[in-house]
């Protein structure tokens, strides 16, 4: 199996076999992960780079675990106390990585498209962690997966996003991925928090609970993204108060009765819980799989570092 090309950089552009046989390979990792077994022959002798310039637990996590599971030396940048810090541009970064001979680099950044400028630059695959509102592939990837085995497939299935969508990369890469599986994909949020124009992905829109979350197989809950949001105030100056907005879009068990019996509560994470969704239903294991979610981010990052360096650029 082989990408479109050498990084990952998002989901546009997958075609759904290639999907499909990530998330099968995946699949493989999710097992071998739960049996305690590893296989420290596919990346040895293989550098990963975690290249953060935003804050990350599960992301930049999960992506050490599936270096190390798979035998590559994994090193973390913190840009902090980089020399980013006295000046050195993302660019001059990189370059200086990739001299020291990097396979493998795991870049966020909160600009869109910080990603693919590197991977014009940088001999290593390069794999988008999340840029901006950009992208978050490996979220939306690892999203599919547990939803896949819960209900053994994607096609026909009905996925509620709900809160945020304009400024979630979480929900573009998901929007992409979920449509191009055949899923059938609502959107649910006040106009402020929906971008004109998304119906041309081939989304409906919903600015109720009530409508958006009927007869749905899947409810995804988004966090309130402030850090991308320009005014002051709850939910950068965009909701009246964090209450209102639990109020009518936050996820709770009266909501989600509108769904199917046994439809599922996922989040990306993190949360805020009593903001986006209620902590009872985020902890209820009959319904929720967040914890699920955060498990096979480190299958599906296993998954993606064995495919991509099977056409990298071998440096070392
Ligand atoms: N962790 C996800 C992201 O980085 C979602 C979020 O932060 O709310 O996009
Ligand atoms: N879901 C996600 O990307 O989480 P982090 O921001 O903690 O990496």
């Amino acid at each position: 199996m082989q990408l479109p090309g050498r990084h990952l950089l998002g989901i546009e552009g997958l075609h759904p076999a290639i999907i499909s046989n990530l998330l099968d390979l995946a699949e493989s990792y999710a097992l071998l992960n739960r049996s305690g077994k590893t296989r420290r022959d596919v990346l040895r002798g293989r550098t990963l780079i975690n290249l953060f310039f935003e804050d990350s637990t599960r992301t930049r996590t999960s992506f050490e675990l599936a270096g190390k599971r798979l035998g590559a030396d994994v090193i973390n940048m913190s840009v902090s106390t980089s020399s980013v810090s006295k000046g050195e541009t993302l660019l001059d970064t990189a370059a200086t990585l990739n001299a020291m001979n990097c396979d493998l680099l795991v870049v966020r950044h909160k600009s869109s498209g910080a990603p693919a400028l590197l991977a014009q630059k940088v001999d290593a695959a390069v794999i988008n962690a999340g840029d901006g509102m950009h992208e978050h592939p490996t979220q939306a990837l690892l999203d599919a997966l547990t939803i896949r085995r819960h209900k053994g497939r994607l096609e026909g299935l009905t996925i509620a996003i709900c809160g945020d969508i304009a400024h979630s990369r979480v929900a573009r890469s998901n929007i992409l991925l979920l449509t191009t599986m055949g899923c059938i994909v609502r959107l649910v949020g006040p106009p402020v928090l929906i971008p004109t124009g998304i119906e041309q992905f081939g989304v409906t829109i919903h600015h109720t609970m009530e409508t958006g979350l009927r007869g749905a197989d899947i409810v995804m809950a988004l966090r309130l993204q402030t850090e991308r949001m320009n005014g002051t105030g709850p939910g950068g100056g965009l909701i009246p108060s964090a209450r209102e907005f639990f109020t009518f879009y936050g996820l709770d068990s009266d909501k989600l009765a509108l769904a199917k019996p046994d439809a599922l509560v996922m989040h990306p994470g993190p949360m805020n819980r009593g903001v986006e969704i209620a902590s009872q239903l985020a902890d209820d294991p009959t319904r929720s799989v967040i914890r699920e979610q955060v498990e096979m981010g480190v299958a599906v990052r296993m998954a993606v570092l064995d495919v991509l360096s099977r056409t990298a650029n071998r440096n070392v």
